[in-house]
């Protein structure tokens, strides 16, 4: 599989062959599939889902996925899931900074360490928050998620993902989602590799709707890529490895399941260049809810409550008037997870790097430190390019409780209450 070709869309009925004239005309299912090949239906949403999210792939393979020896449970090592009970989740600030590349060789599956979580996969609804830190390929084995779909944020190191569907390479910079199911193996094109997952257990991503803004901006449908069809032939021991039901499980298979050769329709991963997102924000005074930065939201059954979005705070212009321009001390009912792919963020002096993460939960007050707080009161507001950062948020409508491991390791910075501790009165009257 060699191919690095996309097609360009969100969530449109992609049509694609590695081979000529493998996806068979006007049918989805005929008596015999050109190159007689398997076909088989990946559905993403129930059947009967309504027309505008209804999700389903056809694949023309050359053995269908029933094709594998029985499952059975290996180690979850550091990966968790629901319940996310295993301590107490306090109502503090959380601040950690950048987990190690493993000594150890670790791939994508073995360097999936969960940071926290909410809802109840079995359920369908909530989240996983995991941080990856690998520095070996997947060689032999294949990965599936029965759980949830995976937003992976790159941090460090290019991975090279091949999927059932095709071959995309994400740079940290760019976003990736792959739906529940999806089977795919996790190369690392610079030899260690670290960044962020959301997996989401709920609705599917989608792109925010626009309201007033219009037919345009935010993340234009246009700048997805989707793989075309890449297959690989290949004979061997390898196994599947699949997260079902918060377990991993393990199942032999004497072949790449990698193996589809064509394949038509809207369930499909997808990668997103985040220089693309056409940022928009105040143009006299104030500056808008962050809910402005949404590049996907997986929605709830409640109207405008997320089970997930995803946030992004890129590079921009500063012009408001009048206006502390970071971001201003908040109380939220939503819960924030945020991790910082580069550079620096405008809300924290110093503390927040690159790798790390942050977690504020629901009606954890927080906001701009106190050194940041002095420096944006005292600011000459001249228009002012925020650059060289890209800073990211999974908000999410559950409280986020942090596993064990993560309230226990020796990146937990116990002193991130202090970074506020420096905002004095300065009432007077
Ligand atoms: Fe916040």
């Amino acid at each position: 599989m060699t191919n690095l070709l996309y097609m360009s869309g969100f969530g449109n009925e992609f049509a694609t062959e590695a081979e000529p004239n493998a996806l068979p005309k006007g049918q989805n299912s005929p008596q015999k599939v050109p190159y007689n090949l398997y076909a088989e239906q990946l559905s993403g949403t129930p059947f009967t889902a309504p027309r505008h999210s209804n999700k389903r792939t056809w694949l023309y393979r050359i053995r269908p996925s029933v094709v594998h020896k029985p499952f059975s449970r290996i180690e979850n090592k550091l990966l968790r899931s629901t319940p996310f009970d295993e301590i107490p989740t306090p109502p503090n600030q959380l601040r950690w900074s950048p987990l190690a590349i493993p000594d150890e060789p670790t791939d994508f599956i073995d360097g999936l360490i969960t940071i926290a979580g909410n809802g109840d996969c079995s359920m369908h609804n909530g989240l996983a928050i995991h941080i990856y830190a690998a520095n070996k390929d997947m060689t032999d084995r294949f990965f599936y998620n029965a759980d949830g779909e995976m937003l992976i944020v790159p941090q460090l190191g290019i991975l090279i993902i091949d999927t059932e569907m095709g071959r995309m390479e994400v740079a940290p910079g760019e976003i990736c989602v792959i739906q529940r199911g999806i089977k795919f193996r996790v190369q690392l094109k610079d030899g260690k590799a670290r960044g962020y997952i959301c997996e989401n257990y709920g609705g599917l991503f989608r792109l925010p709707d626009l309201g007033p803004i219009g037919a345009n901006c935010l993340a234009n449908p246009r700048d997805f890529l989707t793989p075309v069809a890449g297959y690989e032939n290949i004979d061997g021991d390898f196994t599947v490895v699949a997260k079902f039901l918060g377990n991993l499980w393990s199942a032999p298979i004497d072949h790449s399941p990698l193996d589809i050769v064509a394949w038509h329709g809207n369930y499909a991963p997808y990668k997103y260049d985040l220089s693309t997102f056409n940022t928009i924000n105040t143009v006299s005074f104030d500056h808008p809810d962050p809910s402005i930065f949404t590049v996907l939201t997986a929605p709830s059954e409640i109207p405008g409550t997320a089970n997930c979005d995803f946030v992004i705070f890129p590079p921009r212009w500063m012009v408001a008037e009048n206006t502390f321009r970071p971001p201003w001390f908040h109380r939220n009912f939503m819960n924030e997870f945020m991790g910082l792919i580069f550079g620096q963020y405008d809300a924290k002096a110093e503390g927040f790097v690159p790798g790390g993460c942050s977690l504020h939960n629901c009606m954890s007050g927080h906001g701009p430190d106190a050194a940041t707080h002095q420096a944006a009161t005292n600011a000459n507001l001249v228009p002012h390019k925020q650059e060289n950062t890209l800073a990211f948020m999974f908000e999410t409508r559950f409280v986020c409780r942090p596993t064990r491991y993560a309230m226990e390791i020796g990146e937990l910075q116990h002193d991130y209450y202090e970074c506020w501790q420096g905002l004095k009165p300065q009432f007077s009257v």
